[in-house]
C-alpha cells in the first residue's frame, strides 16, 4: 500500500436525483446511473490501497421518500446485489451490509446471506454497504440488547467500555473511518456512522455521485494526506 493511503474510507453517496434532474431525466435514472459509479469506484478503491470502503446507500430516513422511488431503489439493491456478487467472487472482495436487514424484503434478506456467506472469507476490498442504516437507529438497536443481557443477568455494567460498544455495533471488526467523503454539495453528516466517525476526517466535493470516479478519489485521498490528523492513525 502506498504510504499515507486511508485504510478505511467512507462516502456519503449523494446527488443521484440532482444529477438525473439536471438532465430532464427521473430521479431513479439517477440511481441506476450511481449504482454503476458503485462498481467502478469498488475497483478504483482496491487499487489505490484502500482496503475498508463503506457506501451509504439508502437511510433509515430514505423512508419518508415517495413510494415509487423507494420501491425504484429496492429493486435496484436487489439487481445491484446480484452484480456485487459476481465481482466479490471475481475480485476477492469480502461483502457485508449494515443497517437493520429486518426492516428490509425477505428477498432482499437472502441475496444479503448469500453475498455475506459466500464472501465472508475473501481477502481483498472490504466493501460494507449501508441499507436502511441509521447511526442513531444502529446505537437504539445496541442499548436496546445490552439492556435485554442486563435483564437476563448476563451482561454487568463493568462489562461496557469503549472497545465493548464498537465491537457491538453493525461496524464490529472494522477499523473506524480514517476518510469521509461526501459528493455534491451538502456538508452534513445525515446520520452515518456517529460513534465511528469521532475522529475521521471529511471531504466534501460538489461532483455528484453519478459523475464521481477514481480520479475524484485519488483528490480526496490526496486531500487527507495534507491533513495532519488527531488520535487517528498516521
Ligand atoms: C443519494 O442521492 C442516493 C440516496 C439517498 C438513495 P439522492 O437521491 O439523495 O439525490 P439528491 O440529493 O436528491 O440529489
Ligand atoms: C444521505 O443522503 C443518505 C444516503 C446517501 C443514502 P440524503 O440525501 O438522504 O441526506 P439528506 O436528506 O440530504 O440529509
Ligand atoms: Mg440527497
Amino acid at each position: 500500500m502506498e504510504a499515507g493511503v486511508p485504510e478505511h474510507v467512507a462516502i456519503i453517496m449523494d446527488g443521484n436525483g440532482r444529477w438525473a434532474k439536471r438532465r430532464g431525466m427521473p430521479r431513479t435514472f439517477g440511481h441506476k446511473e450511481g449504482a454503476k459509479t458503485v462498481e467502478k469506484i469498488c475497483r478504483d478503491a482496491d487499487e489505490i490501497g484502500i482496503r475498508y470502503l463503506t457506501l451509504y446507500a439508502f437511510s433509515t430516513e430514505n423512508w419518508s421518500r415517495p413510494e415509487k422511488e423507494v420501491s425504484a431503489l429496492m429493486k435496484l439493491f436487489l439487481k445491484y446485489l446480484d452484480i456485487c456478487y459476481k465481482n466479490a467472487m471475481k475480485e476477492d472482495m469480502c461483502c457485508r451490509i449494515i443497517g437493520d436487514k429486518t426492516g428490509l424484503s425477505e428477498e432482499l434478506n437472502e441475496s444479503i446471506r448469500k453475498l455475506e456467506t459466500d464472501t465472508a472469507d475473501h481477502k481483498g476490498l472490504h466493501l460494507q454497504l449501508a441499507i436502511n442504516y441509521g447511526a442513531r437507529d444502529e446505537i437504539t438497536r445496541l442499548v436496546k440488547r445490552v439492556a435485554e443481557d442486563a435483564a437476563k443477568g448476563t451482561l454487568s455494567p463493568d462489562d461496557i467500555d469503549e472497545a465493548f460498544i464498537s465491537g457491538h455495533l453493525d461496524t464490529a471488526g472494522i477499523p473506524d473511518p480514517d476518510l469521509l467523503i461526501r459528493t455534491c454539495g451538502e456538508q452534513r453528516i445525515s446520520n452515518y456512522l456517529l460513534w465511528q466517525c469521532a475522529y475521521t476526517e471529511f471531504y466534501y466535493t460538489d461532483v455528484a455521485w453519478p459523475d464521481f470516479n477514481r480520479e475524484e478519489l485519488v483528490k480526496a485521498v490526496e486531500a487527507y494526506r495534507t491533513r495532519d490528523r488527531r488520535y487517528g492513525k498516521v
